[in-house]
């Protein structure tokens, strides 16, 4: 049996962490051989491999990124798209694939395996911790530890210049790194893509918290949106899967800020530091948790598989069950937050 494994979409700490239980397992319990795909669903799209032994796996558990590489690459959208991945799977001998990935990735080898008949196990990614089926991806909690640290530097310069810190975090569709960051790091003000904000009851928060002789800090996700605006696009590029490029709601809320309550306001945009470097622990324990149990999948032929988080156990969902919905912030868990705005 020779195994493929290809990571996609936007890289997430704790990838290298799955390759490496997968590759260990699957060659030290079922005698696998594997073949790593280069740059997400680009590798079998255009036959593009790296080496992937035990060798190849060693050191790499702390490391961020991932050693395959990833891109955004959406196999359906080219012209005999699933035709040119099954004939390159083929040819390279490769009899099944372990997809590492979010809801775009995943929903590729979801269609692969249900259309195709390509056989496919999925691994859930995502810093967003969006995808539903599972409790919690890996890479948030690293992301929400990142953004954590980040809030608690901005309290101390923000108290000690009295303005105003607005913290923009990702989180495109759900505020779910906004709104654990936010409460574990003491915000006075989150926002989340999930609820409209009011901006003067913001500036109302604003002002009380001045009040009370302290300086506001103000966490916002990048697909936060005002009552009567849109979200804020860095560009207007898609990628192939149809998402545009968010940032910008940080700088432009504290413009506002500034222009409502006359007090100072700067932004700091986290970006790509929430997605870099090493991974947490519990990072890494569930990314190699989620490593053993894919490998077993394939083990059972258990195609259109997806390895999912429920409570500490480790189970098998269809992977067309988790991309169905995207897992948002349900109201009642952001209402609680809201004893601390102000
Ligand atoms: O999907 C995870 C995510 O981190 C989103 O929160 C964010 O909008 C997006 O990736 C940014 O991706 P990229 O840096 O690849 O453009």
């Amino acid at each position: 049996m020779r195994v493929g494994v290809l990571t996609g979409g936007g890289d997430c700490p704790g990838l290298n962490a799955v390759i490496r239980a997968v590759v260990r397992k699957g060659t030290q319990e079922y005698g696998y051989d594997f073949t790593g795909f280069r740059d997400g669903w680009r590798g079998p799209l255009e036959g593009v491999t790296v080496r992937l032994d035990i060798p190849a796996v060693r050191g790499i558990l702390p490391r961020g990124g991932t050693i395959l590489g990833s891109s955004r690459t959406n196999p359906l959208k080219q012209q005999d798209g699933a035709r040119r991945v099954r004939e390159n799977l083929a040819e390279l001998g490769v009899d099944a694939l372990i997809a590492i990935g979010g809801e775009d990735t995943l929903g590729v080898a979801g269609r692969l395996y249900e259309e195709y008949g390509i056989p496919c196990v999925g691994v859930p990614k995502t810093i967003d911790n969006d995808l539903s089926a599972t409790d919690y991806t890996f890479g948030f909690d690293t992301a929400v530890n990142i953004a954590t640290e980040a809030i608690d530097r901005l309290h101390t310069t923000a108290e000690s210049h009295m303005r105003v810190l607005v913290c923009e975090v990702m989180g495109r569709h759900a505020g779910w790194i906004a709104l654990h960051s936010g409460l574990a790091g003491g915000a006075n003000v989150i926002l989340i893509p999930e609820q409209r904000f009011d901006v003067d009851q913001v500036c109302a928060w604003v002002t009380s918290r001045f009040r009370a002789s302290y300086a506001p800090i103000v966490v916002v996700a990048e697909g936060a949106m005002p009552r009567d605006g849109d979200v804020h696009l860095k560009d207007g590029t898609l990628d192939s899967f149809g998402h545009v490029r968010l940032s910008g709601i940080g700088e432009w809320l504290a413009k506002e800020i500034e222009r409502r309550t006359g007090r100072e306001a700067r932004t700091t945009v986290l970006g790509h530091i929430q997605r870099g470097g090493t991974p947490s622990a519990f990072d890494r324990w569930l990314a190699t948790r989620f490593g053993l149990h894919a490998i077993d999948c394939v083990r059972d032929g258990d195609w259109g598989a997806m390895v999912a988080l429920r409570g500490t156990d480790i189970v098998r969902v269809p992977i067309t069950e988790a991309t169905a919905r995207l897992k948002t912030v349900d109201p009642a868990l952001y209402e609680e937050a809201g004893v601390f705005f102000g």
